[in-house]
């Protein structure tokens, strides 16, 4: 059975078959998933397909693409959501210097982060980082933070160099693994998959981006996770049912679902 421990089931392109989808799940090997807010906006409908699906949990946090839109209310309501029962993590929060060039941007983005970081902090939450042509500055924040105490952690698509990947495994975070890892091209990530233990990658769909082989470029979803285990198996020369058990128990670790 396959956690998927970033997926976004509240984006507008499952309107049309949200409930078919999410009813094939488990009869298909989806055991559980973790929907992941990131808008200002769609906070609360997380909290809705939580209270609707008893395999769906919730990551509550705004995106760096919306930090210029979040407000002191927006940090109270990440707060409040975060007591949840089922919310299992903050995210995703993090940088993104790819779409925001703007020094000003990037001020509010780090401010927008570490307010978050301090409420994974305070409700003692693991935190799940976007992060994305911002290595350095994503890194200084992380680390200063794991260094005064955190609960752990995933560095959501990672997309970095094996080196950056290595301070983030020593600190005893995890890599979440996507679709990208099926791609011919992504020789980085395929090293840094073979160079990181096991026990510190999780599976991701980040649905309904990021599409694996074969089916690249088509709306994705949780259904399509065998095909990142197989890619993760083939770099590791495992098999894809050791990927499977052990990023289910890493997920149950550090989320305990
Ligand atoms: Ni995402």
């Amino acid at each position: 059975m396959i956690v998927d421990t970033h997926a976004h089931y509240d984006d507008e392109v499952f309107d049309p078959d949200r409930e078919k989808l999410l009813g094939s799940m488990q009869e298909n090997g989806i055991e559980k998933i973790v929907n992941v807010c990131a808008s200002v906006d769609g906070l609360n409908d997380t909290v809705k397909l939580m209270e609707e699906y008893s395999f769906i949990y919730g990551a509550v946090g705004v995106h760096p693409d919306d930090a210029g839109k979040m407000t002191q209310e927006t940090l109270d309501e990440i707060r409040r959501l975060s007591c949840l029962d089922k919310m299992v993590a903050i995210g995703e929060i993090g940088l993104d210097y790819y779409w925001h060039k703007e020094d000003e941007e990037h001020k509010i983005q780090q401010e927008m982060f570490r307010a978050q970081m301090d409420i994974a902090r305070e409700q003692k939450l693991p935190f799940m980082i976007h992060s994305r042509d911002a290595a350095q500055d994503t890194m200084d924040i992380v680390k200063k933070y794991m260094n005064k105490g955190m609960y752990g952690g995933i560095i959501h698509c990672f997309s970095y160099s094996r080196e950056i990947a290595r301070e983030y495994l020593n600190m005893g975070l995890y890599l979440g693994i996507g679709g990208v890892v099926t791609f011919k091209n992504a020789k980085k990530l395929k090293e840094t998959v073979l160079y990181a233990p096991l026990s510190q990658l999780v599976l991701e769909t980040d649905c309904p981006y990021m599409s694996p082989e074969p089916n690249r470029g088509k709306r994705n979803s949780s259904l399509n996770l065998p095909f990142v285990a197989k890619a993760i198996a083939e770099i590791k020369g495992i098999t894809p049912e050791e990927v499977i058990s052990a990023t289910r128990e890493n997920t149950k670790r550090l989320l305990g679902i």
